[in-house]
């Protein structure tokens, strides 16, 4: 089982689409896949149309890490066909941002680490979707997590938040976890047209170098369509879709395999 955290310390950039876009390749794969809820505003939950019958979510888990709670805080999505594996999800919950903590202890980062390992068996891929910030939530998510995606857009505040989020990388290395690596920065909503993002892209380029995972995502509506209609990009019609979930594949394949540090 691999555990990727998909973060940025920015919002509105992509997080959640891109957990979704990474999600529906592994699902388009036959990934034994588990998406987790970390951000309170609980956006992923709600695009893969899931609601938990129990009332258990990714808040009671990180208070109570037997495998009886985590079973029952995953549920499946609304994405699954006749002979799918379904996609599954640890739900989301405002009440998560009560373990948002400015300076978390060293046994509540190990909570879902905890937790995973209960279901350890049960998925090859984990992706979990982050809040904005560097708080308890991102801190848990990386402690449980083997690699990091930082998700930017080009934009100039986005130049300072992915180094920001690298040094806060080396800082997790050191104090909780050797093993995490960085995936990589997956570029988001980029138009081509634009001077200002053609600019920032190369700036990027310079500055992130090898960090950078081709390809380049634009902005692009249909992403935003399959989103809202609760569709994995793969399962969506028409040739952008495809020219997407194509990305996404590729994307997939360097999130899992490629080593940075
Ligand atoms: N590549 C894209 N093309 C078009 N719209 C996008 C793209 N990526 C994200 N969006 C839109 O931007 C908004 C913010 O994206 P979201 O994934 O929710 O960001 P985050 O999770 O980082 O806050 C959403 O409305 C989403 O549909
Ligand atoms: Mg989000």
């Amino acid at each position: 089982m691999q555990v990727v955290s998909v973060s940025s310390l920015k919002g509105g950039v992509g997080k959640t689409t891109v957990t979704l876009g990474l999600a529906s390749a592994a699902f388009a794969k036959g990934l034994r896949t588990l998406v987790i809820d970390m951000d309170p505003q609980s956006d992923v939950s709600a695009a893969l149309a899931s609601r938990s019958s129990h009332g258990y979510s990714v808040d009671s888990v990180l208070n109570n890490t037997s495998s009886s709670v985590v079973r029952q805080a995953v549920v499946p999505s609304s994405w699954t066909g006749p002979n799918d594996i379904p996609v599954h999800i640890m739900m989301g919950s405002p009440s998560v941002s009560a373990h948002d903590k400015p300076t978390p202890t060293k046994q509540e980062l190990w909570k879902l680490e905890e937790a995973l390992a209960t279901i350890e068996s049960h998925y090859d891929l984990v992706l979990i979707d982050c809040p904005p910030s560097f708080n308890g939530l991102t801190q848990t998510a990386w402690t449980a997590a083997d690699s990091v995606v930082i998700i930017a857009e080009p934009g100039l505040f986005s130049v300072t938040a992915v180094h920001r989020t690298l040094l806060a990388l080396q800082a997790m290395r050191l104090k909780m976890s050797p093993r995490l690596r960085t995936a990589g920065v997956i570029i988001n909503r980029f138009r081509p047209d634009s001077p200002e993002h053609l600019f920032r892209l190369e700036e990027m380029k310079q500055l992130f170098g090898d960090h950078i995972l081709e390809p380049i995502l634009d902005e692009t509506l249909t992403l935003q369509q399959s989103t809202g209609a609760a569709v994995p990009i793969h399962r969506w019609p028409g040739e952008p879709a495809q020219t997407i979930a194509r990305y996404f594949d590729r994307l997939l394949v360097k999130v899992l395999v490629e080593e940075r540090v």
